[in-house]
């Protein structure tokens, strides 16, 4: 079967990737050349685990193929992929369709027998019936299907093989089947049932928005509880597994920490926003979320001041991470990139280093180290923001030796405070009074 991706972002590359190797021939297209020329030479421009060796079998057995050019899109391509950015408008935060409709027109133009569009990309809800009103006059043979992604990165691969659910939304059951069809070697793959829901449009994509934005909504409670735990000497380690073990709420996105970033959740829970807004209804959750989590990065950088007796002016600070989390390169939306902006505005000196992200355009004036124990080099402070498992790894009785002053705060908590308060450090957990 000939499948198309118009977009060889994250969500594409991955996905497409991954079906190349159930048989399925690949073609995928992206306006961005570099990217192109990238995967032509059998290079990924995205760090993802696991990928690489996926990648390199597709490119071996001649089953992907790339092209920079909307026009090469393969006539006989028997279902396309729209997998291109769906950003925020910086104007309005208004949801910016237009790759979508970009892609839409190039498939217009560029293909003459039937063929089914499915929509992969994170939209709001109303999109892909816009899409096929947009379509009908225009073509016939061509039928659209909503089914989002929930790959996260730094486990995409296997969140792709494993999913927990498979949305379907369609209004042309035929679609819809021959979709699910595609699925198949997935669901067979697995020794549990998959559970794949066939539901309409709007459903299909509401089912996206509503699945991000209730899970940054526990991540913005778990940091609220992890702020109140501060003051009355609980630990919020303890809390959030006495909570999740509560089958009812789940452990899973209670781990506090500096806040959530990346390109999905901001993006996706102002747009839910947007979208309440436009039908004139309030929506008190989703605001606070966006709100609570907006105040992260400030909180952060008061309980650093507090720790710096009130002075960060001058001092030196060694940052470990600055990808949103772990496993990937990401800065988008990095709460150690917020932070350290607000750091360096307070006069602080940023010696920084993250396995995966070597540098950070935003961020000119900081340097960068080549290691952990580099950016330690007569620091006033250590702070890990990102939880890297290779910074639980490190020399601590050298780092004790390379710091100004003994100070750690991990915002991820991924450290082991006993150990290190043995070693004579001044450690600084989140959730846990000091
Ligand atoms: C998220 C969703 O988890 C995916 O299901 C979805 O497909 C994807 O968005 C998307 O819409 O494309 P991702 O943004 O890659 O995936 O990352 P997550 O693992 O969900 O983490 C998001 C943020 O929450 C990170 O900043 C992470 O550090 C933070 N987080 C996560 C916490 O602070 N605590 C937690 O317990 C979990």
């Amino acid at each position: 079967m000939n499948i198309t991706f118009l977009g060889a972002g994250y969500v594409g590359l991955v996905s497409g990737i991954m079906l190349s190797h159930f048989g399925y021939n690949i073609q995928f297209i992206d306006q961005n050349s570099q990217i192109i020329s990238s995967l032509k030479n059998s290079k990924l421009h995205i760090y993802e685990p696991k990928l690489d060796s996926y990648f390199l079998k597709s490119v071996q057995l001649g089953s992907v193929e790339f092209t920079d050019n909307y026009n090469d899109l393969r006539d006989n391509t028997q279902v396309i992929f729209i997998t291109v950015g769906t950003p925020s408008l910086a104007s309005s935060g208004n949801t910016n369709l237009s790759y979508v409709f970009d892609a839409i027109d190039s498939i217009i133009t560029n293909v003459s027998s039937d063929c089914i569009i499915v929509v992969k990309s994170t939209v709001p809800p109303g999109t892909c019936q816009s899409i096929a009103d947009y379509l009908s006059p225009k073509v016939l043979g061509i039928t659209i299907v909503s089914n989002p992604e929930f790959l996260s990165e730094g486990n995409a691969v296997d969140d792709f093989l494993n999913p927990d659910r498979i949305i379907i939304g369609s209004d042309d059951h035929r679609s819809a089947a021959f979709i699910e069809q595609i699925y198949q070697p997935i669901v067979e793959k697995q020794n549990k049932l998959i559970p794949i829901i066939k539901t309409n449009f709007a459903t299909s994509e509401l089912i996206k928005y509503a699945s991000n934005t209730f899970l940054a909504t526990k991540i913005a409670f778990i940091n609220e509880m992890a702020n109140l735990c501060e003051k009355i000497d609980a630990d919020i380690e303890q809390l959030s597994l006495g909570v999740g073990l509560d089958a009812r709420i789940g452990k899973a996105f209670l781990k506090s920490g500096p806040g959530f970033g990346g390109s999905c959740f901001p993006k996706d829970i102002l747009s839910l926003s947007k979208l309440a807004k436009f039908y004139n209804l309030e929506s008190c959750i989703t605001n606070a979320t966006i709100t609570a989590n907006e105040k992260r990065p400030s909180d952060m950088v008061r309980k650093i001041h507090n720790i710096l007796d009130d002075n960060i002016d001058g001092k030196v600070i060694a940052i470990l991470g600055l990808a949103f989390k772990a496993g990937t390169d990401d800065i988008r939306n990095s709460p150690a990139v917020e932070i350290i902006k607000l750091l360096c505005n307070k006069g602080a000196h940023i010696q920084s280093y993250d396995p995966a992200v070597h540098i950070c355009h935003d961020l000119p004036q900081i340097t960068y180290t080549r290691s952990a124990i580099g950016a330690c080099v007569n620091a006033d402070a250590l702070i890990i923001i990102t939880e890297w498992p290779e910074f639980t790894e490190l020399d601590f009785d050298h780092i004790y030796t390379i710091l100004k002053n003994p100070i750690i705060i991990d915002m991820r908590n991924i450290l082991n405070a006993k150990e290190l308060r043995s070693k004579n450090f001044k450690y600084y957990a989140i959730g846990q009074k000091y």
